[in-house]
């Protein structure tokens, strides 16, 4: 897969020691790309969340994640060790397909807060590409708002379409979406093709770097990744 890197310039630059009130963050990245870089000289996973925290109350409430805990370090797993509808349980080491975070809800939460504890060594890349630049005609959105799938959770498992019907948000994750039928086949097939021939924005964090993705717009994804590198992210999710 071709990538793309990510613009060196940094969008904010925040002091993990200035108060959770003081905090200005510019957001015209954030919407015009659909995601925004923050470097911090934080290095350790407490003062990292902590500016997370920062930017990310100013956007929203938090949301809980598969652990139900609202704010998780994630490391690289092995599939047998992964929650079971977890994209790991699925893809473990290996690449991880561009999905949208918590698509196994009703609504996918709004925001991906991203924060660099441990790059890991080697470090993996973190993709990513805005849906809206994937070109969709008129006819392949009708067949995205209109083809019923299934969203697989288990007891909670429901039915919806893969763009929300005033096209707000995508929801697409291989890890919890299955088609019922024809329509729906060709539904995923859409997102899947077009994600296939699009060339992603690729970023190695760096520690005390923070990526905020707007998750409705933007879908990430990981890089193949090996056990043991050390990488280490903080994770909180913000409902807009
Ligand atoms: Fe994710």
């Amino acid at each position: 897969m071709g990538t793309k890197k990510l613009p060196l310039q940094t969008y904010g630059v925040l002091d993990p020691r200035v108060e959770r009130t003081t905090i200005e963050a510019d957001h015209t990245e954030l919407s015009k790309r659909g995601w925004q870089l923050f470097t911090t000289e934080a290095s350790n996973a407490e003062d990292i969340t902590s500016v997370m925290g920062a930017i990310g109350d100013r956007l929203g409430a938090r949301a809980v994640g598969r652990a139900r805990a609202i704010q998780e370090v994630i490391q690289p797993v092995a599939a047998g060790q992964a929650h079971a509808r977890s994209l790991s349980a699925k893809f473990g080491l290996g690449e991880f397909p561009l999905h949208v975070e918590l698509s196994h809800r009703p609504r996918p939460c709004r925001y991906v807060l991203l924060g660099c504890i441990d790059p890991g060594v080697p470090s993996t890349a973190t993709r990513l590409i805005n849906w809206r630049e994937l070109g969709f005609s008129a006819e392949e959105r009708d067949a995205l708002t209109s083809a019923p799938i299934l969203v697989n959770t288990g007891r909670r498992s429901f039915y919806a379409t893969l763009l929300s019907q005033e096209h707000g948000f995508l929801r697409f994750d291989p890890g919890c979406i299955e088609a019922v039928d024809k329509r729906g086949q060709e539904a995923i097939q859409i997102v899947a093709d077009l994600l296939a021939c699009a060339i992603p924005h690729e970023h190695s964090l760096i520690q005390g770097e923070i990526l905020l993705i707007d998750n409705w717009v933007t879908l990430h994804g990981r890089g193949p990744t090996a056990a043991n590198t050390g990488r280490q992210l903080a994770r909180i999710l913000i409902d807009g």
